[in-house]
């Protein structure tokens, strides 16, 4: 039996990367959980912000932000940065955190988290009492760590992302590999009928 919840703004997990906004000279960062890839050409990530967030004033002043994606291993610095403000304190200092230039945006990176892209805002749209904020990825960086035997794509096991489930108010890792996606589905048009049904 299903059971209806309402209106809901959850989804099962959700990612919690620190976003930065602003320059070397000042800048400002917090946890966000509403954001997600929105397209991939040009590569684009959206995220939904609170018209009252310091850290937006300043992705509005320069145009760009960071979105910089901690191991699960970082969550209290996470948690830290997502119930401080800005306005209050000096919280990339406050929490330990190194702020370093990118290449192509003047927002700088987060060094203590393994994987960072750098964006430029190219859309804002009004949503109720949020702002939801579209920017084009213009460049990505990873730690040497985190890259599979490659060397030019990231290995999740290895990043070992943080989780966010907003529900419970839980941070958690990932779990195990379960299938190879655009593949495990073809093992259903391959079966018996009477097995597909
Ligand atoms: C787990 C978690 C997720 C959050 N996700 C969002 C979010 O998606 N959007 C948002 O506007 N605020 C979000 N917040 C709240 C901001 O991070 C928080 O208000 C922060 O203190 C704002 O900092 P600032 O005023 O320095 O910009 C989240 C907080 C936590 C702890």
């Amino acid at each position: 039996m299903k059971r209806r919840l309402g209106p809901s703004d959850r989804l099962y997990p959700m990612p919690c990367p620190l976003v930065v906004g602003g320059t070397a000279e000042e800048a400002d960062l917090l946890a966000v959980a509403w954001i997600g890839i929105a397209a991939g050409s040009p590569p684009s990530v959206s995220m939904a912000l609170r018209d009252s967030r310091h850290t937006l004033g300043l992705i509005r002043r320069t145009g760009e932000f960071t979105v910089n994606v901690p191991r699960a291993s970082q969550a209290a610095v996470v948690d830290y940065c997502g119930i401080t403000s800005g306005r209050d304190v000096d919280k990339a200092a406050a929490a330990g955190l190194t702020l370093v230039p990118g290449a192509v945006v003047a927002t700088p990176l987060v060094a203590e988290c393994p994987y960072n892209l750098e964006c430029r805002v190219t859309h804002e749209v009004d949503i109720g009492h949020y702002v939801l904020v579209v920017g084009e990825i213009v460049e990505s960086h990873a730690d040497e760590d985190i890259l599979d035997t490659s060397g030019t794509k990231v290995d999740a096991g290895l990043l070992d992302p943080l989780v966010y489930i907003a529900g419970s108010r839980e941070y958690r890792s990932l779990g195990p590999v379960v299938a190879e996606a655009f593949s495990i589905g073809r093992t259903i048009g391959a079966r018996e009928p009477e097995q597909a049904r």
